[in-house]
């Protein structure tokens, strides 16, 4: 891949680069998952896109990793939100960073850019004719993800599947984007790790995405268990496009239910990390829908749904 020393050049504009970063968080790094990062002269969004390699403290040994520890530090791909400018890159201050924790504040890294990948630079964005709205015009109907959160076993498939039947007969034009087949096929080399979690959201947020360009209505059912995803997917749509509906069952309700019988399994220690036994659900703080199952039937909560879409 062609790169550029960040310190040879004239002023220099990119939004992916190599970086050398140090981590200070106690929770592991993760790729994929959005960071605040600070630097001289802005704050934009990062994403650790690939760890190229962790440093060996004592060898200084390259070694080869999934994520940074605390005090741990390494080379990696960056991506960030917004380009950055570099007016002079022998000040070696601006090309120092700090990366934050978006819920917390906390600073989680520290860094300094090395190079430019140009891979970004090469890539344009193909403007297309037909766009998102007139495709929307030609369904007669306003593209939308609707993203269902919730525990597993607290309802979210029935009640999106009640919703997509209703919307269809409906006359409008659909998809159902669920958990469970999708890591079937797009996701079916990721886990449950929250490394894995991050990329299972990360990649079916972009497919919500292009669907919604194609001028669906999107119903995504995952267990989204993490604030920082729901809110990478939610920063992917234009204002009121996404709709975050939290299928709110306690945890008792859900493991007393075991359709599938994971609860009994993770119990049993012989499931590892399940969302609410031993990984963490993170509820949404200000989800534009509420469901309290306990309260409504499959088909009152999809009236309710209906009633404030
Ligand atoms: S997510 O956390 O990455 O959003 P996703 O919605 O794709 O999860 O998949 C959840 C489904 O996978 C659950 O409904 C359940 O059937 C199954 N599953 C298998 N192992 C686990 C686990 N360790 N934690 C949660 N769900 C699991």
């Amino acid at each position: 891949m062609p790169v550029e020393m960040l310190t040879e050049n004239p002023p220099e504009i990119a939004n992916q680069f190599e970086a050398d970063l140090v981590w200070v968080s106690k929770q592991s790094l993760m790729p994929g998952r959005q960071y605040r990062m600070r630097l001289a002269s802005k704050e934009v969004s990062a994403t650790v896109t690939a760890i190229k390699y962790r440093t060996d403290i004592n060898t200084g040994a390259r070694l080869a990793a999934r994520t940074l520890n605390t005090n741990e530090s390494g080379r990696v791909n960056l991506y960030t939100s917004d380009p950055l400018v570099f007016e002079d890159k022998d000040n070696k201050d601006d090309l120092k960073f700090v990366l934050i924790d978006q819920q917390t504040g906390d600073t989680v890294g520290s860094g300094m850019m090395v190079f430019v990948l140009r891979r970004a630079t090469n890539l344009q964005w193909q403007v297309l004719e037909i766009d998102k709205a007139a495709r929307a015009v030609q369904k007669q109907q306003t593209p939308k993800c609707i993203w269902f959160t919730g525990l597993s076993g607290s309802g979210k498939s029935t009640i999106a599947n009640l919703l997509e039947k209703h919307l269809h007969q409906g006359n409008k034009h659909t998809y159902l984007l669920d958990g469970d087949n999708i890591r079937h096929g797009l996701c079916r080399d990721l886990g449950f790790t929250e490394a894995d979690r991050v990329e299972n959201i990360r990649r079916v947020s972009e497919v919500a995405k292009l669907m919604v360009d194609a001028g669906l209505i999107v119903l995504v059912s995952f267990i989204s268990p993490f604030r920082s995803e729901r809110r990478m997917a939610r920063e992917l749509f234009a204002a009121g496009e996404f709709i975050e509906v939290f299928i709110d069952t306690n945890l008792n309700e859900c493991e007393r239910r075991d359709v599938k019988g994971l609860y009994a399994k993770a119990r049993s220690g012989a499931l590892k990390n399940f969302t609410g036994i031993d990984s963490p659900y993170e509820p949404p703080e200000s989800p534009e829908i509420h469901i309290q199952t306990s309260l409504l039937s499959p088909l009152e909560a999809v009236k309710d749904i209906v009633k404030q879409l």
